[in-house]
């Protein structure tokens, strides 16, 4: 049987602390997604309902078939900085008419629906997504265009926008603008780079200048429709391939240009999806409050894969690594969890291993990452950890297969690299609201900074001040922990948004099917050498 056991128990007080402190975390959280969903706030929200106008995620909502999911991506972009939580864009993956897009929907209740730089940030990882995966891209626009004060930080890197639209058309993913208000500026090059374009009446306004900006410039006299309206567009200049009577129009319009683009899916569907043995709601009660305590990932992994079946690869080496194969929703997936945080040479050179078994069988792999780094220490330098935690970064980064990662605890260090963090570009990556990543711990870092200090100061011969150390190293610990947060990273785009760890299984779920959109296969050589 390779049906996993466990060794949970709802009952223990350890497992209703664990409980208690996830759902105060994820009430936290539930305060910050309600921000995004606010949008601009109730004046502007008003203001644009007073208009006859729908809301960005009515606009989603409407376009996707009913009774669907939408995986929202991103959803705290922005988050810890001077801008709204959610730059003033909604992204996620949808379905419409039975095929996946990633959708992209202008939010014109905040700032008129301006980019800042967090929204060109936003937008820019919503097209990676959509090129790796291959998901037709639709994009709900009215916008402000650039946010004018920012415009230093966004005209030069956001002229990308524009290049990822034409360069997925010429992948051959489709490409479809739905304008429902302002386009204007840099904004007409959406429409205009896309591969069919949908305008609503009276409310399409694409233009390269409005009537202020053609005045100065030339000194003619002009109006909003003559120089951009929809009924213009579709008559006249021909940029229009559909002209919609009203938003809902314009919403069923998309979803006819949907359903005849033809798009495939790359691979079959999977098999059957069992549901794990154990209940999904006890995820809340396996990480401790204090990530310093170990638990064990396989009673994570036990409640998100089919059946709650895994065939452990390795179990009695390394083993502060769990690896082995399941399935997610019918699809096979390779799993790296860690288990007791620290990653040593025998748990890099399993991992590396493993990561060339998953090309070798063309599965993509999912990282569960509970780790502080690579063990330090004079017997483990003189083992080679530098060596095999080499390895494991080379296996990891020259991996063909997708590869999926979820933050569930501490990734701290190159142990983030190693599993699979942001820069290692796993097609989707995910924090529970337990996670913590850094270069390392707080404490760790603040004690290392104290040490560097106190070293500098004796080599200089002056006195060190114990008094102002240990304020210096309060203060130290307090902006590493605000920094190490899911929400502080997920606001700089560091993840693709926070989950809730009971919603692990559907999220990786969706993620695996969006995947399997596009074709894959794992590398069968062409990895860097491995240095042994
Ligand atoms: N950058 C920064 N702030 C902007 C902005 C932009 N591009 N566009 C709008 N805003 C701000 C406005 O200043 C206003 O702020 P306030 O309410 O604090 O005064 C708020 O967003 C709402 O704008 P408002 O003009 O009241 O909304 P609207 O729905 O009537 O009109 C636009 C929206 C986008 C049509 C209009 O604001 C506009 O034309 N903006 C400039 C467009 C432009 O030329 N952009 C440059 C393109 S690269």
């Amino acid at each position: 049987m390779t049906v996993l056991a466990s060794a949970l128990n709802t009952a223990d007080p350890e497992y209703r602390e664990h409980r208690e402190a996830m759902l105060a975390k994820l009430a936290a959280l539930d305060t910050e997604h309600a921000k995004a969903l606010a949008g601009g706030g109730e004046k502007y929200v008003e203001r644009h309902r007073g208009r006859g106008k729908l809301l960005a995620r009515e606009r989603v909502e409407l376009l996707l078939d009913p009774d669907t999911p939408f995986l929202e991506l991103s959803p705290l972009a922005a988050w810890g900085s001077d801008y709204t939580v959610g730059a003033s864009l909604v992204t996620g993956i949808g379905v419409v008419e039975g095929v996946e897009c990633l959708i992209t929907a202008n939010d014109p209740t905040v700032r008129g629906g301006a980019s800042n730089p967090w929204s060109l940030r936003k937008a820019l990882r919503a097209n990676d997504i959509a090129l790796a995966n291959r998901l037709p891209v639709i994009s709900l626009v009215e916008s402000g265009g650039a946010d004018l004060p920012s415009q230093k930080e966004i005209f030069i890197p956001g002229g990308a926008v524009f290049r990822d639209l034409t360069r997925l058309s010429a992948a051959g993913i489709p490409t479809i603008a739905v304008v429902f208000g302002n386009s204007t500026a840099g904004g007409a090059y959406v429409p205009g780079m896309s591969d069919h374009t949908i305008m609503v009446r009276e409310r399409a306004k694409v233009f390269l200048g409005g009537p202020p900006l053609v005045k100065m410039a030339t000194g003619e006299e002009s109006d909003d429709e003559s120089l951009g309206g929809a009924e213009m567009h579709a008559r006249v200049s021909g940029l229009a391939d559909h002209f919609a009577v009203d938003e809902r129009d314009a919403l069923r319009q998309a979803r006819r240009v949907v359903a005849r683009l033809n798009h495939r899916k790359a691979h079959a569907d999977p098999g059957p999806a069992v549901p794990p043995k154990y209940d999904e709601d006890e995820l809340l009660g396996i990480v401790p409050g204090d990530l310093r305590t170990p638990f064990d990932p396989r009673e994570v992994v036990a409640r998100i894969v089919d059946a709650s079946d895994f065939d452990e690869f390795k179990p009695l080496y390394g083993t502060s690594l769990t690896t082995g194969w399941a399935t997610l929703h019918g699809y096979p997936v390779g799993i790296l969890a860690n288990a007791r945080g620290v990653l040593f040479s025998e748990e890099s050179q399993k991992a590396a291993q493993f990561i060339q078994l998953a090309n070798q069988r063309d599965i993509p792999l999912l990282f569960l990452h509970n780790t502080t780094g690579y063990m330090v220490g004079k017997e483990y330098e003189q083992g080679g950890i530098i060596k095999h935690g080499a390895m494991m970064i080379n296996a990891v980064s020259n991996s063909r297969v997708p590869h999926l990662s979820v933050l569930m605890g501490a990734s701290y260090g190159a142990g983030h690299y190693g599993m699979c963090g942001r820069a290692y570009d796993p097609r989707f990556l995910f924090a529970w609201p337990s996670a913590k990543s850094a270069v390392m711990g707080p404490q760790q870092l603040a004690g290392v900074l104290s040490i560097v200090a106190r070293q500098s100061a004796a080599a200089k011969g002056r006195p060190y001040d114990d008094e102002a150390d240990a304020a210096l190293r309060a203060m130290v610990e307090r902006q590493i922990e605000s920094e190490s947060l899911p929400m502080f990273l997920s606001g700089r785009l560091y993840d693709d948004g926070v989950i809730d760890p009971r919603d692990t299984r559907t999220v990786l779920g969706l993620c695996l099917s969006a995947i399997h959109t596009a074709p894959y296969e794992g590398a069968r050589g062409g990895f860097g050498v491995f240095r042994m």
